[in-house]
């Protein structure tokens, strides 16, 4: 059997920690690539040196050069630009569009079987632009946001009934921004709703904080984003794929139709495995729900209506 191989664009951060989970893994080789010289071969070589402590078979290569990603089974951007103190994800847009459109143009014709997972913020956007620059089916282009929201959402949970984070289901559709749409009547802690559990007004409660739990950590960090909990949501995926899990994961996906949106990325529930998104999940909404996830998807449409994609 071939080895899998993953490809990570941008060795920053999250391109990094991402490679680390991968290579503790063991499932899969490993090529990180960066603009920077030199720094993508130095943390795959720390990386590599590292396999043999955790009797990982992972190889770890660092480029600067599009031509080591050929053949990727899986392919990760996080190229671009983070956040800082008081800036949106979508203040990014315009700088991390041309950094995000050249990656796509680097990686298509290399990968021609890949799965694209994008992660650079605005992330809706950015799976949209990589879907357009490669010119692969749209079912093997999708964007990691969904996850990670989710992740943050049931970490709150957890801490507010002081039970264990990995007890709590959560479930959050709509783009990767403010306007995101947690839906606490989908979501559990071990199969419990938690609408059983925690009272309402502390369920906005933490609904508002999941919303903004990206923008807790920037005010915290100072110099940049999050990239622990990002990493591991982007592995979660990667391992899906690459197993042919076919895990009910949320990821942001082209729609038409569900969901009443047509021609855009939004984040909607799926089935994840080896043929990227293998089914999109329609859940039926209530008037309250479809109304903020219409709000989500047309503050995504706004910002791809800017790039003209
Ligand atoms: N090609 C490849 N890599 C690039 C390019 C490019 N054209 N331009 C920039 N990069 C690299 C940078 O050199 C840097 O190493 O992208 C990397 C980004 O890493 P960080 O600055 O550490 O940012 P990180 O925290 O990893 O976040 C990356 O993911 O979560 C999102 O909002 C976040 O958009 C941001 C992205």
């Amino acid at each position: 059997m071939k080895r899998k191989k993953v490809s990570i664009i941008g060795a920053g951060h999250v391109g990094a920690s991402t490679a680390q989970l991968l290579a503790h893994s063991g499932i899969c080789d490993i090529v990180l690539f960066d603009i920077v010289e030199g720094m993508p071969q130095g943390k795959a070589l720390d990386l590599a040196e590292a396999a043999p402590l955790y009797n990982s078979a992972a190889s770890v290569i660092g480029t600067n050069d599009y031509a080591a990603t050929a053949g990727s089974d899986v392919i990760v951007v996080t190229a671009g630009i983070a956040r800082k103190p008081g800036m949106s994800r979508d203040d990014l847009l315009k700088t991390n569009a041309q950094i995000v459109g050249a990656v796509g143009k680097g990686i298509a014709g290399g990968s021609p079987n890949a799965v694209i997972i994008a992660v650079t913020n605005p992330m809706d956007v950015m799976a949209h632009l990589l879907y357009k620059t490669t010119d692969y089916p749209h079912h093997r282009v999708m964007g990691m946001g969904g996850v990670l929201d989710a992740a943050r959402f049931s970490t709150f949970i957890a801490m507010e009934l002081n039970v264990a984070a990995g007890a709590v289901d959560a479930l959050i559709l709509g783009g990767h921004g403010d306007q995101m749409v947690p839906l606490p009547r989908f979501t559990t802690v071990n199969g419990v709703p938690v609408t059983e559990l925690i009272a309402s007004d502390r369920i906005d409660a933490l609904v508002e904080r999941t919303r903004n739990g990206g923008a807790e950590i920037v005010a915290l960090l100072k110099t940049g984003s999050a990239y622990y909990a990002p990493a591991a949501a982007t592995f979660q995926m990667i391992k899906a794929i690459l197993l042919d899990e076919k895990r009910p994961l949320p990821a942001a996906c082209y729609l038409s139709g569900q969901y009443g949106v047509d021609g855009l990325y939004v984040g909607v529930p799926t089935i994840l495995g080896a043929g990227g998104v293998e089914k999109i999940v329609e859940l039926k909404l209530n008037e309250k729900e479809q109304e903020a996830f219409n709000r989500s998807a047309a503050a995504v449409a706004g910002l791809v209506k800017i790039l003209d994609i």
